[in-house]
């Protein structure tokens, strides 16, 4: 499969502003998107990979657990190398920001017929439009690589996803309920 073009952030500038909440602690939150940088899951990356994952919150884990409740360096390594050039199976992008990963998006099992999407942003950075955006640069490399069709599953009561899957064309195939008893939808489009 050909080595993709990937959109990216104009931009490596973390520029931040400094927010007080009401009790009068401070933190920092991007300016705009556009602070942060999207690029595909490289070498060096598996370790942040794994802290990504392992630092979603339970609620987060309940609708996206691709890799179980928490995952390993090694595990990470595998999906870093499955990225590289003589493989080739899986596509994942990731968003940096303060030189931590803050969102993944991912079509995995690029040799089957039916490859699947994946996406999560860090529970701080929800709402920003970061999902969208991955989601947007993941599906326009589908389009480039002329995926016939992505498949994706996800818990019916999780309508942030589903309203972002029915704005890139996904649409409803199917239901079932999973081991974890909750009820899914199987959705499917043609990039
Ligand atoms: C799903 C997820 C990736 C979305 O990321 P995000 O960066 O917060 O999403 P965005 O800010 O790009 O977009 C959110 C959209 O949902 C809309 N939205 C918000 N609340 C909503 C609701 N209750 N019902 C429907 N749409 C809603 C927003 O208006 C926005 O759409 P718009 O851009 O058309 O206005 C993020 O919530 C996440 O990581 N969740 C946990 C993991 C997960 O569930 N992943 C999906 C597994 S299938």
């Amino acid at each position: 499969m050909r080595r993709p073009a990937v959109s990216s952030s104009p931009s490596d500038a973390q520029s931040q502003s400094s927010i007080r909440d009401a009790a009068g602690r401070t933190s920092t939150r991007p300016d705009r998107p556009d602070d942060i940088r999207i690029r595909r899951l490289a070498t060096g990356d598996a370790h942040d990979l794994a802290v990504f994952y392992n630092g979603l919150s339970h609620a987060s884990k309940r609708t996206f657990r691709p890799l179980g409740q928490t995952t390993t360096r090694s595990t990470c390594d595998e999906i870093v190398l499955d990225n590289m050039a003589d493989r080739d199976t899986r596509m994942d992008l990731v968003a940096w920001h303060n030189g931590q990963i803050v969102g993944w998006c991912f079509i995995w099992e690029l040799d089957s017929a039916a490859p699947t999407f994946g996406l999560a942003v860090s529970d701080a950075y929800h709402g920003r439009g970061l999902g969208t955006r991955l989601m947007g640069a993941v599906m326009d490399w589908a389009k480039q690589q002329r995926l016939q069709q992505v498949d994706l599953t996800v818990v019916q009561d999780n309508l942030v996803a589903q309203h972002i899957y029915s704005r890139f064309g996904f649409v409803r195939t199917d239901e079932f309920t999973g081991d974890d008893g909750l009820r899914y939808w199987r959705m499917s489009a043609r990039p």
